[in-house]
């Protein structure tokens, strides 16, 4: 009996940290993998932070100089995912900050 409540468990933590079969947008992607390493919902969280395409480029040069393993052609593809997401008249909303 309790073995099925700990399978439930196990599933539940891996949806929580992947989407798998959510390839198409690479942006969310490295998102995930690069950033993740350091920023998580409790730790440095960045949902609330709404940048400008500029102000993300110098952003990630800073986060790069920490150690960010950006793969290098995929810079213009996080940076339109960052803008749209995270952009200056926050796109997902409520103007937060
Ligand atoms: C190796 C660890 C590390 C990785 C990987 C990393 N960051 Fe950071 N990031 C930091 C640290 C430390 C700070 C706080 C110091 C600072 O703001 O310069 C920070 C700050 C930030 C800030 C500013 C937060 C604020 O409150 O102003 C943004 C935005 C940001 N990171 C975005 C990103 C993005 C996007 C990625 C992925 C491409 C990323 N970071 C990857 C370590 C990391």
């Amino acid at each position: 009996m309790e073995a099925k409540e700990a399978v439930l468990l196990v599933g539940l933590s891996l949806f929580g940290f992947t989407t798998p079969g959510l390839a198409a947008d690479d942006g969310a992607k490295i998102l995930a993998e690069v950033c993740a390493e350091c920023h998580t919902a409790k730790k440095n969280p960045l949902d609330k932070i709404n940048l400008t395409r500029g102000e993300w480029r110098d952003t990630l040069d800073r986060m790069v100089g920490y150690g960010a393993e950006i793969p290098k052609g995929k810079i213009p593809e996080l940076l339109d995912y960052l803008v749209k997401t995270h952009g200056p008249a926050g796109t997902t909303g409520k103007g937060e900050n």
